[in-house]
């Protein structure tokens, strides 16, 4: 989208017009849809990822110029399905691809918009994609796409996911002849996603998002402890051990990490706030913070995720 011209204006109070009009009617979005005009999140924030990230910035080059496929003599994907483990990068991968095609990111937390909307959740639905269809631009992020699974929760939930379902399996059909719009579905549970919608024609891309090997974690460390510096405008870390980190970070996906690194800065803020010293952060800093994370993981865990781990 343009930022600035008028074309990008008028778009952007048909956003809010929208987000007012489904507000009015179906009460606070927060949580279960935002509709983000131009992201700002550089695909050099992801650590690791590699392969996901080549074909993420594939799909942008085919936002940016529809005429690409034609040239090769063939049709870009209309829906790809990222699936991988819980905090593995999958939401950065969507907001990312938005940003570099500087297109509208339309996140739809799909388990949230049916525990809040039940039945009403595909008339939701169906006015987004009417927005974005006018928009004629956009990623549409189906998160948590599997929380669609029909074998789950009461009947009256089970009949509002088929019509959900039904909704958006129109909406993907129609959408074939929308060559700037693509749905990004996410999933941590691949086998409880309904079949129709992995469909050829339909959601028929998958790009695994997988747990970090050593060299992704240390990057995705590295990462934000660059963000943590550029924020606070000077050093905070010495130079790390990443040898004796790494070795105690087994099975730690990248939201872990980043967890561990706010930790050991909100344990700087706390020992400053109390008058202590204010020393740079040390790889001693950061192992006791992994132990204490490991201590309350699980908890935070069976909090976040409920019944999917
Ligand atoms: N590969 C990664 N590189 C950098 N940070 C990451 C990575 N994966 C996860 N994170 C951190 O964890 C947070 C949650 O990641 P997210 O993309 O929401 O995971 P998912 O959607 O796969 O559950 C991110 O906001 C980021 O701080
Ligand atoms: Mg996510």
């Amino acid at each position: 989208m343009e930022k600035g011209g008028r074309g990008g204006e008028v778009f952007l109070r048909k956003l809010e017009d929208l987000t007012m009009r489904l507000e009015k009617r179906f009460g606070d979005l927060r949580g279960k849809m935002e509709m983000v005009p131009s992201p700002e999140a550089p695909l050099e924030d992801i650590g690791g990822l590699g392969a996901a990230k080549r074909e993420i910035q594939g799909l942008s080059f085919a936002l940016r110029n529809p005429e690409l496929h034609q040239r090769w003599g063939t049709t870009p994907p209309k829906g790809i399905l990222l699936y991988g483990p819980p905090g593995t990068g999958k939401t950065l991968l969507a907001k990312a691809l938005a940003s570099l095609a500087q297109t509208v990111f339309y996140h739809l937390r799909i388990p949230n918009i049916i525990s809040k909307w039940h039945a009403d959740s595909g008339e939701v639905i169906q006015e987004v994609f009417a927005l974005v269809k006018e928009a004629g631009r956009g990623i549409l992020f189906l998160d948590e796409v599997d929380a669609l699974a029909l074998d789950r929760g009461s009947e009256e939930t089970r009949g509002a996911s088929r019509r959900l379902v039904n909704t958006i399996l129109e909406n993907l059909d129609e959408l074939k002849a929308y060559d700037q719009i693509l749905v990004v579905a996410s999933t941590n549970r691949p086998d409880a996603v309904d079949p129709a919608l992995i469909s050829p024609g339909r959601i028929d891309r998958l790009i695994e998002v997988p747990l970090p090997g050593s060299e992704d974690k240390r990057q995705i460390l590295e990462i934000h402890q660059r963000k943590a510096e550029r924020i606070a405008g000077r050093r905070l870390f010495q130079g790390l051990d990443y040898d004796s980190i790494l070795a105690r970070t087994v099975k730690m996906t990248g939201s872990d990490l980043a967890e561990v690194i706010r930790r050991t800065l909100e344990e700087k803020v706390r020992l400053e706030g109390s008058g202590g010293p204010a020393e740079l952060v040390t790889t001693e800093d950061i192992l006791r913070e992994i132990e204490n994370y490991r201590r309350i993981k699980e908890v935070v865990e069976k909090i976040r995720y409920g019944q999917y781990l």
